[in-house]
């Protein structure tokens, strides 16, 4: 049987505008680096950089790697990481590997498209968990129960959540991986932007360490901002799920990038400078988004997240596709319209990891006045 994907919205949005338009106020990933200055976090590392041997390299993913991952963890080993091409190819494998055509799927939502479309894709029946805009993309465990079914495989959330920086509380992690034990449902907990919360005290414990069979997914591209060394991961106690996982990447991407894997490592040594330096440029964001929203509140509800680096204030009058086109129009600020997530999201993402954001607001600004 042929998969059919269709098109994935946000990703064919950023295709478009991504690389012309000056502004982008609605990135994901935080202030990326140049290679030099991840180079300078410890001396020699450049000579060893260079000295590096391109062969091909272990498929489970290097051994130094999966050790930096498994500190990001309480009760995960490194023989439990599997490091990928991204999240993007962890998210895709993970979803073939665990799913069957009878199969029923709950997706935290709105959604990263390949969290729910790649599900549907082979098959699988998808029923969405939407948050409630009401209160701040809150999630309800009684809707989760109402949707279980007897066919219920996975249940797909993601903490802190894009687009709408949504956290739940310990207590809500606790209970969801309690439902998990009782219903028999594996969760794909996504976690790329973990390690951004604004109150280091609100940091979750990953859902692999909280629960035995759950997956919890990382990525060097947001809270490190380095998406262009494609590394991602899955970390997984159980060991059979694990085993399935490395069996099929033997037909996506074998193994990962040599130069990738040797940068990812340096970087992950250095996560709490390079996460504590972006977690700075968030909070200057935040304060500046603040005053913003709060000077146009018959146009926009805003609220601020607790984590994460994106967003999702939902715009009061008008259409949001005509809204962001005109403004990308007149002042090459780019905004992510919500309709990409799904049909009657008003609401748009807007991106605060990045440096160059008072550039962009003061454009948005000067949109708004005139
Ligand atoms: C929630 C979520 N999961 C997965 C991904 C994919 O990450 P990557 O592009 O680094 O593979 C993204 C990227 O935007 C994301 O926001």
């Amino acid at each position: 049987m042929k998969i059919i994907l269709p098109p994935f919205r946000l990703e064919r949005y950023f295709a478009k505008h991504e690389f012309s338009a000056p502004y982008l106020l609605c990135s994901s990933d935080c202030e990326s680096m140049a290679l030099q200055d991840l180079l300078a976090f410890e001396p020699g590392a450049q000579e060893q950089f260079l000295g590096l041997r391109l062969g091909y390299t272990e498929t489970p993913g290097n051994p130094a790697l999966r050790q930096a991952i498994a500190t990001l963890y309480e009760h995960v080993a490194a023989d439990q990481v599997l490091v990928h091409a991204g999240a993007e190819e962890a998210i895709f494998n993970f979803m073939n590997v665990a799913l069957q055509s009878c199969d029923h799927v709950v997706v935290h939502s709105p959604f990263y498209q390949s969290l729910g479309e790649v599900a549907r894709s082979l098959g699988a029946q998808v029923t969405e968990w939407r948050g409630d805009p009401a209160r701040a993309w809150e999630l309800d465990l009684g809707v989760l129960e109402k949707s279980l079914t007897a066919r219920t495989k996975v249940v797909v959330v993601n903490f802190p959540h894009n687009p709408t920086g949504f956290l739940p509380s310990p207590k809500f992690v606790s209970e969801l991986s309690a439902l998990s034990e009782h219903h028999g449902f594996v969760i794909l907990s996504d976690e790329v932007y973990r390690g951004l919360e604004l109150d280091p005290a609100d940091r979750l414990p990953a859902m692999a360490d909280v629960n035995p069979r759950a997956v919890s997914l990382g990525v060097m591209s947001k809270t490190y901002g380095l998406a262009g060394l494609r590394i991602g991961w899955t970390a997984t106690r159980d060991r059979r799920l694990h085993r399935q996982l490395a069996t099929f990447k033997d037909y996506t991407t074998l193994c990962n990038s040599a130069p990738s894997e040797f940068l990812a490592t340096l970087a992950l040594h250095h996560a709490d400078a390079i996460a504590g330096r972006n977690l700075a440029i968030i909070r200057d964001n935040l304060d500046r988004l603040d005053a913003f929203f709060g000077s146009h509140k018959d146009r926009f509800g805003w609220y601020r997240p607790k984590a994460g680096s994106i967003a999702f204030p939902a715009l009061l009058k008008g259409a949001v596709n005509t809204f962001c086109a005109g403004l990308i129009a007149e002042t090459g600020v780019l905004l992510l319209p919500g309709t990409l997530y799904g049909k009657g999201y008003r609401a748009f993402r807007v991106g605060y990891g990045r440096r160059n954001l008072p550039d962009a607001l003061a454009r948005f600004e000067e949109y708004m006045t005139r």
